[in-house]
C-alpha cells in the first residue's frame, strides 16, 4: 500500500506538497517524483475541457479521470473531487458519488468544498476518508460573486475556524484552505490537529497544493498571484509541434532510423 489518510496525518507540521493531476502519463510523473497526495480535482473542467469554472464538471467526467490517474499513482494518496452537484442536493447523492469516486474511480479518499459536516461524519463513518476544502470554494462562483478571497473580517475568520474545526471534529483528515489571507492560513493551521494544505493561504499551511497545469506553465489566460510557475511546458509544446512539422515538411521525418524495412526486425 502506498501513502494512507493516516500518513497524511502524520504530516500536520511538517511542510509538503500536493498537485493536480488529470491523466495517467502526468500522474506516472507526479509519483515519480514522490508527491505523497494527488488531487484530481474538479479544476479538470477548466484546465481539460476548457470551461470558464468548475461548475458544469459531471461525476461521470470525474470517474473517468480518478480512473486515469489512480492507474498512474503507484505509491501516492489519489483524492477525488465531488463535483458541483454531487453532494449539494442531499445526503443520499452525497454518501452515493463519494463511494462511487472510491469503487469506481479507485480513489484513496474523496474532497468536497464547503462546511458538509453531516456528510463528512457519514462517509468517514462509512470508511471514506474525506478531506475539507474552506475559504474560496470555487463551486460556490456565482454566490462568491467570483473567485474571490475570502474571510478578510474578524467575524469572517472566525467562522472559518469554527468551520475548519468541525469539519476535523467530523473526521476530515485534511483541509485545504484556498484563497485566504496568510494570517487566516497561520490561525486556521495553528487550531486543527490534522494537516492544512493551503493554496493562496499563505506560509503558514502544512501543506501547499498548486494546479499542475499553471505550475508547468502550460496554461493560458491570467493566473492567481500564488500560481506560481516551476516550468514553461507551454513554449516547449509549440516548440516541438513546429519542429516535428518542420522536418515533415522538409522531408526528414521519417528518415530511415523512424522507418520499418523488408527485412523482419521491429
Ligand atoms: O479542484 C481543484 O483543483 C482544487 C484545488 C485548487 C485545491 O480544489
Amino acid at each position: 500500500m502506498g501513502v494512507s489518510v493516516l500518513d497524511v496525518r502524520a504530516l500536520k507540521g511538517t511542510r509538503f506538497a500536493m498537485l493536480t493531476a488529470y491523466d495517467f502519463p502526468t500522474a506516472q510523473a507526479l509519483d515519480e517524483a514522490g508527491l505523497p497526495i494527488l488531487l484530481v480535482g474538479d479544476t479538470l473542467g477548466i484546465f481539460v475541457s476548457g470551461h470558464p469554472t468548475t461548475l458544469p464538471v459531471t461525476m461521470d467526467v470525474m470517474v473517468h479521470h480518478c480512473q486515469a490517474v489512480s492507474r498512474g499513482a503507484r505509491n501516492a494518496l489519489v483524492v477525488g473531487d465531488l463535483p458541483f452537484g454531487a453532494y449539494q442536493a442531499s445526503l443520499e447523492d452525497g454518501m452515493r458519488n463519494a463511494i462511487r469516486l472510491v469503487k469506481e474511480g479507485g480513489v484513496g479518499a474523496v474532497k468536497m468544498e464547503g462546511p458538509w459536516f453531516t456528510l463528512a461524519e457519514r462517509l468517514t463513518a462509512s470508511g471514506v476518508p474525506v478531506m475539507g476544502h474552506l475559504g474560496l470554494t470555487p463551486q460556490s462562483f456565482h454566490q462568491l460573486g467570483g473567485n474571490k478571497v475570502q474571510a478578510r473580517t474578524e467575524p469572517a475568520v472566525e467562522r472559518l475556524l469554527d468551520d475548519a474545526q468541525r469539519l476535523e471534529a467530523a473526521g476530515a483528515f485534511a483541509v485545504v484552505l484556498e484563497g485566504v489571507p496568510s494570517e487566516a492560513g497561520r490561525r486556521v493551521t495553528e487550531s486543527l490537529g490534522v494537516p492544512t494544505i493551503g493554496i493562496g493561504a499563505g506560509p503558514h499551511c502544512d501543506g501547499q497544493v498548486l494546479v499542475t497545469p499553471e505550475m508547468l506553465g502550460l496554461s493560458t489566460g491570467p493566473r492567481p498571484r500564488f500560481a506560481k510557475t516551476y516550468a514553461s511546458l507551454r513554449e516547449e509544446v509549440i516548440h516541438a509541434a513546429r519542429a516535428f512539422a518542420d522536418e515533415v515538411a522538409a522531408g526528414a521525418y521519417p528518415d530511415p532510423e523512424h522507418s520499418y524495412d523488408w527485412a523482419l526486425r521491429s
